[in-house]
């Protein structure tokens, strides 16, 4: 569905509800991260874009106070006083809202109630940040009512906090970065310590990036992520420095002896990752497609075997687009996100789009029993006010 599309269905879904127009209109893309996994919150680099799926939100001034939220996928809603502290609650996704809108609560951006309606073409929990999709639409929603903006990188911080405080997932900034800063036709390659982004050009219409969901849903907060989180921040402080950002390959060799041999992979992936992280930044930037490839996949080995998180659905993905290899236009391809389901991304030939498509799916349906979702987008532009 294109951005259009979905705006004219929340739009009418609006006023449906409502029973007039929305006075505003925002939509923050998802995410798919091409490099860099694991990596933001032990303050290293990613390699993220946002991809051609957003969530839009519709909204109207209340004539009291409250603030009434409809999902219009979901028909449900939530209610809250906007001169109340806000707190956690029901339904489950109105988290991701009440706290991004609890955030601005403690900023002097104070906002009046409104009425809203949301949709999105983001896959709920499939791996591309349809959780800081819809924090970041709920941010802009509220800067566009109070007329002020946040600088992007505090906006980014403030719905990630959101998402560790009402949703319990101790995410790092990856999902909300991207989400605000998005450039369309560009990769960025971000510092997560620095906090600055670097533009990567993806431009080359000879080059697609695919999507692959294995329709196989995780659960971040099942508490693998924390864990995995914990382990990093272990090896940090049996290493002596601030984070796994600051760690060499020597530096880890030397205090393997001390260190658990399960911590001691974690510290291994990331190292790694980082490492092929901006070699991939500058592999794409120098056009070398089958090195950006092969980092590709020697990420989603280190995923699967040194950090474990990713499952039998996507190894297979990652197996089948092996075997097509270059040849069948398939240059590289990895698990993506947080892992344990989600999706797969694959850097493919545009020419061979359908072929392999038709391939995977098939493979894959063979092999899992599952029929997945596939999709190709170009690098879009972050979070936007549509009317406003
Ligand atoms: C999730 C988190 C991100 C990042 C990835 C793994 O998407 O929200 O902050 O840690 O996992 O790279």
């Amino acid at each position: 569905m294109t951005l259009d599309s979905l705006v004219q269905n929340v739009a009418q879904s609006f006023k449906a509800r409502f029973e007039r127009d929305p006075l505003w209109v925002v939509a923050a893309p998802g995410r798919v991260n091409l490099i860099g996994e694991h990596t933001d919150y032990n303050d290293g680099f990613v390699l993220p874009m946002a991809i051609e799926r957003y969530t839009v939100i519709a909204a109207a001034p209340a004539r009291d106070g409250t603030i009434t939220w409809m999902d219009r996928g979901l028909q449900e809603e939530f209610q809250v006083q906007a001169g109340s502290p806000i707190l956690k609650g029901a339904p489950k996704w109105s988290n991701y809202v009440r706290g991004v809108l609890a955030g601005f609560q403690q900023t002097d951006m104070s906002f009046p109630g409104f009425d809203a309606v949301m949709g999105s073409s983001v896959p709920m929990g499939g791996g591309l940040s349809s959780s800081a999709a819809l924090e970041v639409a709920s941010a802009t929603l509220v800067e566009t009512i109070t007329g002020r903006t946040l600088d992007p990188v505090d906006k980014a911080l403030l719905c990630q906090k959101a998402e560790h405080e009402y949703a319990g997932v101790p995410c790092g900034i990856m999902d909300q970065f991207i989400s605000v800063l998005g450039r369309k036709d560009h990769l960025l390659l971000i510092d997560c310590r620095s906090r600055k982004p670097e533009l990567v050009p993806l431009r080359d219409a000879s080059l697609g990036v695919l999507i692959f969901n294995t329709n196989v849903k995780h659960e971040l907060s099942g508490g693998e992520y924390a864990e995995r989180r914990a382990h990093c921040e272990e090896a940090a402080r049996a290493l002596g420095i601030p984070a796994l950002r600051d760690a060499s390959e020597a530096l880890l060799e030397e205090a393997k002896p001390k260190l658990n041999p399960t911590v001691y992979r974690r510290a291994r992936h990331v190292i790694g990752e980082n490492l092929r992280t901006t070699q991939a930044a500058t592999a794409i930037r120098a056009g070398d497609w089958m090195k950006v490839g092969e980092l590709m996949y020697a990420s989603h080995d280190s995923l699967r075997d040194d950090y474990e998180v990713s499952c039998t659905e996507l190894d297979e993905v990652v197996e089948l687009a092996r075997e097509l290899g270059t040849g069948g236009g398939v240059l590289g391809c990895r698990m993506t996100g947080g892992g344990f389901g989600g999706c797969a991304v694959a850097l493919v030939r545009t020419s061979a789009v359908e072929t392999i498509t038709r391939k995977l799916v098939r493979g894959y349906k063979q092999s899992v029993g599952i029929d997945p979702a596939v999709f190709v987008s170009r690098p879009a532009a972050g979070a936007t006010v549509i009317k406003g």
